[in-house]
């Protein structure tokens, strides 16, 4: 038997396998119980002494050869299987999506990126806070201190107390405590907008647990009420898309601002539906409350660590998912969260339709 031979021999028919399935037959045919490997190991039991000295070292030899081609051989056929497959999956990212592109922009979203616009234009960045808010953030900083009454009117959600010292923390009702926040982060002058989730335990057909507010506010020297009326009106004019906005103010009260001032602006009704535009007064026209707003109390300023002597400014709020209703004639808020890909289909808006001052902030295209 000549073991030199027998292992050139295995070795080229292993090294000519061009599939796994060759491998696996001649690690069979070689090493297997009936292999041919397998059966010279066998023959060293019968062998002499002297023999199995001389055989031996070789029979092992050829095994350990014949073991490790196979090896290799099949750590080469598998790397060249994954580089086959590779080179066959390889997407090209240049190409035209094959089908048009599923989901849609939630008009929330949409009209939360129109304000950013409409605002960037006029000077204001976008500000954010946390959703899950202390106590001195959301109420005492915003002139609510602990026995205030206003605090009785958010139906606040707090979560449970950890220990008795610790900071009562709760879910923001309204987005003023990032008025806090952004005042004691980046002083003045300021002009932010802040968009975000805020909560409140109340749930019907108008209102949702959850839903969605901007607050705007403006700190610099010398602001008054006129800077926020024009402020107010341009943003509306602007978010709406026509010109006859008019707006009435109201004296209101909220600990955060003096004077406050509820927002009215005019609408009527075309076909079934309420279109804000022209004055309240008009024939066919009524008022109809939009938003909360005020010159931002001193209180507050000096809460945030700005001198209120120095520093004034305005302040004001509103609830996103309204101003989506009113724009783009959706009824029930309670659909907004739903999550029917019916709703989202409809009212939905495509991740193209971007909204610019050029196009026209809310014209879907
Ligand atoms: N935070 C008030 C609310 O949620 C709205 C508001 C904001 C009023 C800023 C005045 C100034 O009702």
């Amino acid at each position: 038997m000549d073991i030199a031979a027998t292992q050139e021999d295995a070795l080229a028919k292993i090294a000519a396998a061009q599939d796994l399935e060759v491998v696996e037959g001649l690690r069979v045919a070689y090493l297997g119980k009936q292999g041919s490997v397998s059966g010279l190991l066998k023959t060293l039991g019968g062998m002499s002494p002297d023999e199995r000295q001389v055989q031996g070292p070789r029979i092992h030899g050829l095994r350990e050869a014949v073991t490790a081609a196979l090896a290799e051989r099949k750590a080469a056929l598998e790397d060249a299987a994954l580089e086959r497959r590779l080179a066959a999956e390889t997407v090209d990212l240049t190409l035209p999506a094959a089908e048009a592109p599923r989901g849609s922009i939630h008009p929330v979203s949409q009209v939360m990126d129109e304000l950013a616009e409409i605002f960037a234009d006029l000077g204001f960045a976008v500000a954010s806070g946390p959703e899950i808010e202390d106590d001195w953030h959301n109420f005492t900083a915003l002139n609510m201190p602990e026995s205030h009454p206003a605090r009785a009117m958010h139906d606040t959600l707090y979560f449970p107390s950890t220990a008795p010292d610790a900071r009562r923390m709760l879910l923001r009702t309204h987005t003023s405590p990032v008025q806090i926040r952004t005042m004691l982060s980046q002083g003045a002058p300021l002009r932010i907008i802040a968009p975000g989730r805020v909560y409140r335990s109340d749930s019907d057909a108008t209102h949702t647990p959850m839903f969605h507010q901007v607050e705007g506010l403006v700190i610099d020297k010398g602001i008054h009420l006129g800077h926020l009326k024009w402020t107010l009106e341009t943003f509306l004019k602007a978010y709406f898309e026509r010109d006859d906005i008019v707006l009435r103010l109201r004296p209101s009260y909220f600990p955060f601002t003096e004077p406050s001032v509820e927002v009215d602006t005019g609408y009527s009704f075309e076909g079934g539906r309420r279109v804000i535009g022209g004055s309240g007064d008009d024939p066919g026209h009524a008022w109809m409350e939009l938003l909360g707003s005020g010159m931002v109390n001193r209180h507050v300023i000096a809460a945030a660590g700005l001198d209120p002597d120095e520093w004034q400014g305005f302040a004001f709020g509103v609830g996103v998912d309204r101003l989506a209703m009113l724009k783009y004639g959706m009824n029930d808020l309670r659909a907004f969260f739903d999550g029917d890909v019916r709703w989202l289909k409809h009212y939905g808006f495509s991740m193209l339709d971007m909204p610019t001052l050029s196009g026209g902030v809310g014209t879907p295209a």
